[in-house]
């Protein structure tokens, strides 16, 4: 797995934006976040990818501050350079490495690490990334870094269609069961649960993907 993300962070980005994916994602996010009614919210962004949900929620909402992070360190290099590129500033986005269970430990570019506070984001959005790791360790893990009342965003693979399988089969995951999902967001203390799919308006990135919303 590690691999096939070291490949496709070159092309990552430019590849979702021009079949449209960014989008559509991107417009779900924004439309969820602003839904919750913080001004200048904190929001963590794991397993970022190349940071493209991270740059859009920053143009959104300029006085949120955002920490992005991923396991792979070529997505995260790929993520820097663009927010280089866009002139981001490094008090708006923090940009690290750091595996979902072990979330509150960011490792920098420099090797520093920035240790990430519990019960201190007003969002956490998992897009994508969840696939990857044991749900019963990830989600409590994730969970404990949001405020009360703090919103959990799972934007994960569909489990009933054959594309989300077929999908599964190209990035090397199986995709998480929708009833499995809600299970252990309940189990681990979430007061709110709904399912929450990506509509047409979000095409084609509804083909894939649907969301989960959480409240702690
Ligand atoms: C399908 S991509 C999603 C990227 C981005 N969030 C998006 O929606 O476009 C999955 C990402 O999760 C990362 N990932 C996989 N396992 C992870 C883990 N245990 N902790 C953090 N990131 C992980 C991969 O490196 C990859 O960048």
């Amino acid at each position: 797995m590690e691999e096939l993300y070291s490949r496709l962070a070159p092309v990552w980005d430019a590849t979702l934006t021009m079949s449209g994916f960014k989008r559509g994602l991107c417009r779900y996010v924004l439309k969820t976040v602003s839904e919750c009614k913080v001004s200048e919210p904190k929001i963590l962004d794991v397993g970022c990818g190349t940071g493209l949900v991270s740059f859009a929620l920053l143009k959104k909402f300029p006085g949120a501050s955002i920490v992005a992070t991923d396991v792979n360190e070529d997505m995260v290099r790929k993520a820097e350079q663009l927010a280089k590129r866009k002139k981001i500033d490094e008090k708006d986005l923090i940009i690290g490495r750091a595996d979902v269970l072990d979330q509150d430990v960011v490792t920098l570019s420099d090797d520093s690490v920035v240790h990430l506070s519990p019960n201190s984001f007003d969002v956490v959005i998992a897009s994508g990334v969840l696939e990857y790791t044991p749900l019963d360790l990830a989600v409590p893990k994730l969970l404990s870094l949001l405020k009360p009342d703090g919103l959990l965003m799972v934007i994960s693979i569909k489990d009933d269609t054959s594309v989300g399988r077929l999908w599964g089969k190209v990035y090397k995951f199986v995709p998480i069961e929708k009833s499995e999902l809600k299970r252990s967001l309940k189990v681990h203390g979430c007061r709110h649960v709904i399912h929450s799919p990506l509509t047409y308006k979000e095409f084609p990135a509804n083909m894939t993907r649907t969301g989960l919303l959480a409240v702690k």
